[in-house]
């Protein structure tokens, strides 16, 4: 589901391996690239899925992006995880104090999400973590940082796109809080991410428990900053999904002929990653034996970071079957860690 071109759903099914991160097994193989590539670069306006951004130069990028002045979002979650930690360990945690499973999806580095297992742990809570991501080198680093930070902690760490962990969610007996951090669902365009939401819905229980980041709407300028910084970070993350291409899939993309481009729609509270063609140009991909064509300033959309307001949250997990139960915020109300129950 999530590989899915940024503004239309995709036909293709990615089929993500599950596995341990320390064999490094690939989660999307060539043949699933090249065919998301194939369709992708078809269509038009042309379009890549973020999802691809991570590999294991991507997901230090992104490491790297987290710490830039200008990209607010990890830091104001770090704040309002901080603020309410406490609050959000025992939201989680079961009334009966029953042992659950915290499943985070796309976990990333979980720079943020060990604020709330430390505090878990100190609550002396039995709880498993189970971390997914489709990158295994972004799910190795975590999974060793948590051996040494954390030693005590159970992991249970799963290389999978979303849809095929919310497959694993299906029957898996006991109790369940699903963590869904740093405004990820701001990636999918707006039916996807119902569909998505529902689906995960679908997979809950009456006790289990739902935390989702969402980046709130804010002055314009902000946010489009966070996604075109000074240093030029974001536009080497976003470049390097063409260096991934001409690695794994043996095309030509010439890297001087490409621009990042960020904007932010204050009506929609899209902000859109672009790949721009510097001039008029064919690349070929080998691995699909075929040429791509580019007019002059044409772009390939790459990424979706939607921001949200209070009152579409609320509509949008009513819609999924959800219900709002508390929403955590920063000072400044920039960002909301909202967490949901199934509605009655
Ligand atoms: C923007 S980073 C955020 C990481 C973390 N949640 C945080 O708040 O810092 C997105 C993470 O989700 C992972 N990811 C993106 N799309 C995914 C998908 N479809 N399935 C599983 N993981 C995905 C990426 O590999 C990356 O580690």
């Amino acid at each position: 589901m999530a590989a899915s071109l940024p503004d239309q759903s995709s036909t293709s099914q990615p089929h993500s391996s599950i596995s341990n991160p320390k064999n490094e097994q690939r989660t999307t193989n060539n043949e699933e690239l090249a065919e998301h590539v194939r369709q992708g670069l078809s269509r038009q306006p042309k379009a890549l899925s973020s999802m691809y951004f991570y590999d294991e130069v991507g997901s230090r990028l992104f490491q790297q992006i987290m710490a830039l002045p200008e990209y607010y979002p990890t830091r104001t979650e770090f704040e309002v995880l901080t603020r309410h930690r406490a609050a959000i360990a025992q939201a989680l945690t079961p009334a009966d104090g029953q042992p659950f499973h915290l499943l985070e999806l796309g976990a990333g580095d979980g720079l943020k999400t060990k604020i709330l297992l430390r505090e878990l742990l100190a609550a002396g809570t039995r709880f498993a973590y189970a971390p997914v991501d489709i990158s295994p080198s972004a799910l190795a680093g975590l999974a060793d940082s948590l051996r040494a930070e954390l030693p005590s902690l159970q992991v249970e760490p799963l290389t999978a796109e979303y849809t095929q962990a919310l497959a694993q969610l299906q029957g898996q007996p006991g109790r369940k809080a699903v963590l869904f951090l740093g405004s990820n669902i701001g990636n999918f365009p707006p039916a996807e991410r119902q569909q998505f939401l529902g689906a995960l819905a679908a997979q809950l229980s009456p006790d289990d428990r739902l935390l989702i980041g969402f980046d709130l709407r804010k002055d314009p300028r902000q946010i489009r900053a966070a996604y075109d910084d000074a240093q030029g970070v974001t536009a080497a993350f976003n470049l390097n999904l063409l260096t991934r291409l001409n690695h794994e899939l043996g095309a030509d993309f010439d890297l001087a002929a490409w621009e990042h481009f960020a904007e932010y729609d204050p009506l929609t509270g899209a902000m859109r990653s672009f790949l721009v063609s510097r001039r008029a140009q064919q690349v070929h991909v080998a691995a699909l034996g075929q040429r791509f064509e580019f007019a002059a300033w044409e772009a390939i959309h790459t990424e979706n970071s939607y921001k949200f307001t209070l009152p579409q949250i609320e509509q949008l997990a009513a819609a999924a079957g959800l219900r709002v139960q508390q929403v955590f915020q920063d000072e400044q109300q920039w960002f909301a860690d909202v967490l949901l129950a199934p509605a009655e």
